[in-house]
């Protein structure tokens, strides 16, 4: 299988939110809150815009502070970290203005609880007016909500959503290195039976794509594959 990004659904979404953000009047608040269940393709897609854009990826640790924080995002930069953090602070707003560029903070469920980290990122937000894009799961959105100062700067968010049909089709068509139908029972099957999360889709296709070549196949449909599990749990 191939190790390149989908253009799924989620991830034009995602995109939009960043141009969306960078491109706001200046009376629009700038953070941002991509949000979703595990496996639903979030890092893989934020690396991917980091990427292409001018910006910066850091991402959380359960045992952040704000200095080892501040540290990661400063040698993200390809800065040097001068404590105090206060001073530290003020090198990132700096190279945030200067570059122009975004944060983007993976994980950031492991900081939502800790006010001294939460804080400094708004102070940066409000200084450098540059868009700082959080990146967690499902209840991020609700922790975030208790923090009104930072809540109400968000002014763009995706809520990640199961993988459909068409993102299944564009993965085939994308991913595999063989010419290989796979058909829609096959897709559909695969589609329910991951609840739409990519990391079990990949993992599905990667086994049908090396049965496949296994057995000389370009066709693959429920019965050709047979009873073997596709999933560690499967339903049926
Ligand atoms: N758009 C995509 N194109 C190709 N592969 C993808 C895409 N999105 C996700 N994947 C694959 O799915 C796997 C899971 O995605 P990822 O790690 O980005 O999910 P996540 O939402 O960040 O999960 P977690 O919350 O557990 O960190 C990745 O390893 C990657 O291989
Ligand atoms: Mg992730």
């Amino acid at each position: 299988m191939k190790h390149k990004v989908v253009t799924v659904k989620n991830v034009n979404k995602s995109m939009n939110l960043l141009r969306n953000l960078q491109s706001r009047s200046s009376i629009i608040p700038g953070l941002g809150l991509i949000h979703g269940p595990s496996g639903f393709g979030k890092t893989t897609t934020v690396v991917w815009m980091f990427n292409q854009t001018r910006s910066v990826y850091v991402r959380c640790y359960a045992t952040d502070t704000p200095s080892s924080f501040l540290g990661r995002v400063l040698q993200e930069m390809g800065e040097v970290p001068r404590p105090p953090l206060s001073n530290m602070v003020g090198q990132v707003i700096e190279r945030m203005v200067m570059d122009h560029c975004s944060l983007f903070i993976d994980e950031a469920d492991h900081i939502v609880n800790n006010t001294r980290i939460m804080e400094t990122i708004r102070d940066i937000y409000d200084s450098a007016e540059e868009p700082i894009v959080l990146i967690g799961m499902e209840q991020i959105a609700r922790r975030i909500s208790h923090r009104k100062q930072m809540f109400n700067r968000i002014s763009e968010w995706v809520e990640f959503q199961p993988a459909d049909l068409d993102d299944m089709e564009m993965l085939v068509k994308e991913l595999f290195e063989i010419n290989l139908d796979i058909k829609e029972d096959m897709l559909s099957y695969i589609c329910n039976e991951s609840g739409g999360e990519m990391r079990q889709i990949l993992v599905a296709l990667e086994k049908i794509e090396r049965f496949a070549m296994a057995n000389k196949l370009d066709t693959v449909d429920r019965r050709s594959w047979g009873k073997e599990p596709l999933f560690l749990l499967q339903r049926r």
